[in-house]
């Protein structure tokens, strides 16, 4: 949906001050109009509703009230003097005048001293037509400045250029206050300061002498909030003002943030956080809302490239002839190794519509269910364990019901790094006095952030997250903190007395598992009593508990928490995993996973395959297909031959790197669709262009079961949105795709879905987006789930034994490594590393406790080498006391860096997921590359080189 882009509209839009829920009605008159409003709405805000726009300058709806620029003034009967009217509450019978001589003159004045101090050049400005400033001045009709511009003034101060992404001018500051309150009431990072009194106020990067060195994460809301040019996008600078604008939604992280894109001509602007998306209300942080320039970066490869050999250089052909090429090996594997030879990887990155038809074309086209996407390595225990108890494989909550939650238990996920706009949400809602227990590894910003501090961190040792679970639940059960009324009307009875026996035996008590877990069991206790007993109690984990040996049972082991506490089926409370990538939870309710078709209906249902096989018009096999770690074992083993991997860097994300390359090394024809030779596409013998989120039309699902348009802001640089590519490949292979749009996509799913019914592309632009499910019984969707019953009719606890993994530390590999995300940076880093961002984080560290560099002489930015039974790699060194002694962490989002050369092949006894969280290493002070770093570079060298090759054929056939 492309509107023609009106700057005033998002202005106009700006009611003033935020909306307020009250049951109290008000009602008063402005300028003669009646109008009935909720208590404790502003005079302000009423009148916008009624279509009158109050001057103001220092006020926005985004934000309460400040009450400083007095240009909001208004005349209330039986009131003295002229009060602002986005400080002052209507009341009963209240009768305002917001336009009178008096009034006028009043502004008037005002904005002569701003003026005054105002560098006057509109014509030549960034916001020229678009500033607030200016857009008041013509409001109030100034029409000359009496005080002249030769009084003390700011005009000469100097402007910041240190962030990549915005520059502050100063001199055009008007000292609204809006940047520092947006900085601490919504991203809450309270980055900025007001310095000096009087005429000396000046906003400052508090904690660094400009943007960059400062505490500043780059969210934008302070760019945002700022009524001049005096905050603006380095982009808005180069580009001017854009034209016309299109609302979609952020390709990175679960969050799924809602954007406003901005255009003009056919380059993208800037991306502005949109105020009505349901995720984000208006939020992002430094990957939506800024690095999306590697949509159009140089390495992005836009032409279809075949080749015989990964020795051979690449051949740029047409679609056609690549599509043509993929299909005939693809049968010719088959017809040599088997039907089963060949299988096909989703990608949690691309749409909806994208990932359905790849599972789609795997099991008609190719015949078999060797379909699996990256939630295998991440989300896939969440998957089963909450199906097992909860009946549903997905989160229970929306993000804001995190506002009615009065107790938060974080476990295994880092959501300031991670999931920074929820974050931001979840740091809120701890200012207003909610409590929190942090369960991790490793003190995370939440421990220790500014204005919001854990009650409780529980510094666990990596893998012993099962233990702390039944610790906790031992608590619960045997200090009588169990709602047992919520459990007899809701749960099945003989399962609970079964795990209520379980938990409550000597060997889960803290005081036995407190010493497994290195955590005091007084903690543990005090944790249990306060998630039981404090009101509200809501549990988000990521993937610290999904990526172990016990992930399913883990998540399990939530699940029957809440359940045993009676914080489910509401708001405020609930389970809530934190999915990774933009449209993990999207790819996996497409089915493609290779056990289940879409709305995770097990293939070996009979029911459901002849429906699916009466809409697709093929038989289905009945068994589930390969996991990707069994399609790299068959690899191995001879018997997998061939891969079709959609937007997915299994050579860079997956664990035991070189058991994973050598795998593709062992296949006949690799298949890649990305938008950049990725780290995988290096062991491919076909390339199909991929494209960006910018470039097509679909949907996302976030990690609260909410669908999301993604909607065309660019035409595809390759020709081809993703889902066409993968339409060309099924009809190349002989099996008829005809869709013209993907919105036909999305209607094929929703008829074949129960969860998906009543979602169709109409539907979601009516609400904005709807949350699954949504069908008959709940046509606006569902917010929160398991509200009266559970989806599997009782909720079903489950026996959560501990079982220690077998990645033990020893005298040959004493510490444990585990690994995380960094705000600044995105998973396997192929887009943010393209991007300004590389400014905050530009390679993967080590972080290393004092007491474990000391004792190996490790130094700051000394070079280490860290061994595992899987491999080895060197990273540079930060001494940290964020890790506890005995523990070393490392993010993953550069390919040389190598962290998935340490991670071993074990994993998850229920889905496979691998166990990237608990690695025994050894690491020492080493001075160069480790070989498989030496190798690595020279195999990337070498297929560099055969990319350049194909760059120079393309120019020498343009000279000839
Ligand atoms: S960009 Fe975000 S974190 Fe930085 S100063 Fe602005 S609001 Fe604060
Ligand atoms: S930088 Fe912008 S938002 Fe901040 S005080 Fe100055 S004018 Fe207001
Ligand atoms: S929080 Fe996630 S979805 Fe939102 S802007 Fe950041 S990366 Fe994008
Ligand atoms: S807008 Fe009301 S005082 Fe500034």
């Amino acid at each position: 949906m492309i509107n023609f882009f009106d700057p005033a509209s998002d202005k106009s839009s700006d009611l003033g001050t935020p909306a307020r829920d009250s049951e109290v009605q008000v009602s008063l008159s402005i300028d003669g109009r009646a109008i009935t409003v909720p208590a404790g709405t502003s005079v302000m805000r009423a009148a916008a509703m009624l279509g009158t726009s109050i001057p103001k300058l220092c006020a926005t709806d985004s934000l309460e009230a400040f009450g400083s620029c007095r240009m909001c003034m208004v005349e209330i009967e039986g009131m003295r003097g002229y009060p602002a009217s986005c400080t002052t509450p209507v009341s009963e019978g209240m009768v305002v005048r917001t336009e009178t001589p008096r009034l006028a003159g009043l502004r008037r004045n005002v904005m002569e001293l701003y003026i005054s101090d105002h560098p006057l050049d509109c014509l030549t400005c960034s916001a020229n037509g678009n500033c607030e400033l200016q857009t008041v001045a013509g409001q109030v009709g100034l029409r000359e400045v009496r005080y002249g511009y030769d009084g003390a003034n700011h005009l000469a101060e100097k402007k910041d250029v240190s962030n990549p992404y915005f520059d502050y001018e100063p001199s055009k500051c008007i000292v609204c206050s809006r940047c520092v309150r947006a900085c601490e009431d919504i991203q809450g990072t309270f980055a900025l300061t007001i310095t000096g009194r009087g005429f000396e106020s000046r906003v400052a990067a508090a904690g660094g002498e400009n943007f960059l060195a400062s505490e500043c994460v780059s969210c934008g809301a302070c760019v945002q909030a700022c009524p001049t040019a005096t905050l603006t996008e380095k982009s808005l600078v180069q580009l001017g003002q854009p034209e016309r604008s299109v609302i979609t939604t952020c390709a990175y992280c679960g969050v799924g943030c809602s954007f406003r894109a901005e255009i003009k001509g056919d380059q993208l602007v800037r991306m502005v956080p949109d105020k009505n998306g349901g995720a984000n209300h208006g939020h992002a942080c430094v990957k939506g809302r800024f690095a999306w320039g590697y949509a159009t970066h140089p390495d992005r490869i836009t032409k279809p490239m075949i080749r015989k050999r990964l020795e051979d250089p690449w051949q740029e052909v047409s679609w056609d002839e690549a599509v043509t090429y993929a299909a005939s090996e693809f049968r010719r594997i088959q017809l040599k190794y088997g039907r089963d030879s060949i299988g096909g990887i989703t990608s949690s990155r691309c749409t909806n519509e994208e990932a359905y038809l790849v599972q789609k074309l795997v099991r008609t086209a190719f015949g078999n269910n060797n379909v699996d996407t990256c939630a295998r390595v991440c989300h896939s225990p969440t998957g089963y364990g909450l199906k097992q108890t909860l009946g549903e494989s997905a989160g229970t909550q929306s993000f804001d019901s995190v506002m009615q939650a009065d107790v938060v238990l974080v476990i295994g996920a880092n959501p300031t790094d991670a999931h920074p706009v929820f974050g931001s949400q979840l740091k809120r809602r701890l200012r207003q006095g909610a409590r929190l227990i942090v369960i991790d590894p490793r003190r995370i910003d939440l421990v220790d952030s500014p204005h919001a501090r854990a009650d409780l961190h529980l510094q666990l040792r990596p893998g012993t997250n099962v233990a702390m679970l039944n610790a906790l639940a031992h608590v619960i059960v045997t200090e009588g903190l169990l709602a047992q009324s919520f459990i007899d009307a809701r749960c099945e009875t003989e399962d609970f007395a079964r795990w209520r026996d379980f938990v409550s035996l000597p060997d889960n008590a803290p005081e036995v598992l407190g010493p497994v877990c290195g955590v005091p069991a007084e903690q543990i206790r005090a944790a249990a009593r306060l998630y039981a007993t404090g009101g509200n109690a809501a549990i988000y984990y990521g993937l610290g508990v999904t990526e172990h040996s016990q992930g399913s049972t883990a998540v399990m082991g939530i699940a029957n928490l809440a359940m045993a506490t009676g914080n489910i089926g509401r708001e405020g409370v609930g389970v809530n995993p934190l999915r990774g990538q933009n449209n993990v939870q999207g790819s996996c309710d497409m089915g493609s996973f290779p056990h289940e078709l879409p709305g995770y209906r097990h293939i070996s249902n009979e029911g459901v395959r002849a429906e699916f096989e009466r809409a697709w018009g093929v038989t289905l096999q009945p068994d589930p297909g390969l996991r990707i770690p069994n399609m790299f074992e068959a690899a191995l083993d001879g018997s997998f031959k061939a891969l079709y991997c959609q937007g997915e860097d299994i050579a860079q994300s997956d664990p035991n790197t070189q058991h994973v390359t050598a795998a593709l090394l062992a296949m006949e024809c690799v298949v890649v669709q990305d938008i950049f030779l990725n780290e995988t596409a290096k062991f491919a013998h076909v390339f199909l262009p991929g494209s960006s989120f910018l470039e097509k039309d679909g949907t996302f699902t976030n990690a609260e079961r909410r669908i999301s348009r993604v909607r065309k802001v660019m035409e595809p640089l390759a020709g081809k949105a993703d889902w066409e590519a993968t339409v060309a490949l099924a009809n190349a292979l002989g099996y008829p795709m005809n869709y013209r749009h993907p919105s036909e996509i999305m209607d094929e799913i929703a008829r074949l879905t129960p969860t998906f019914r009543r979602v169709s592309y109409a539907e979601i632009d009516r609400h904005g987006s709807l949350q699954w499910p949504c069908n008959d019984a709940a046509p606006d969707g569902t917010p929160t789930m398991h509200i009266d019953q559970f989806v599997r009719g009782k909720g079903r606890f489950m026996l959560t034994g501990y079982v220690p993994t077998d990645e033990k530390v020893n005298n040959r590999y004493p510490l444990l490594l585990t690994t995380g995300r960094i705000l600044s940076q995105y998973n396997v880093g192929a887009q943010t590393r393209r991007t300004a961002n590389v400014a905050w984080h530009d390679a993967d560290r080590l972080e290393i406790h004092p007491t474990d560099a000391e004792s190996r002489g490790i130094h700051d930015g000394d070079w280490v080498g860290i061994g595992s039974r899987a491999g080895q790699t060197v990273l540079h060194a930060k001494v940290s006391t964020r890790v506890a002694p005995g523990v070393v962490y490392t993010t993953f989002h550069f390919p040389e860096s190598g962290a998935n050369v340490i991670t071993t092949d074990n994993s998850d006894w229920a889905t496979n997921c691998p166990e990237y969280k608990v690695t025994a290493v050894e690491v020492v002070k080493v001075f160069q590359p480790s070989q498989w770093q030496k190798r690595y570079q020279d195999f990337s060298d070498e297929q560099q080189r055969l990319l350049k090759e194909r760059r120079t054929a393309e120019k020498a056939e343009v000279r000839r």
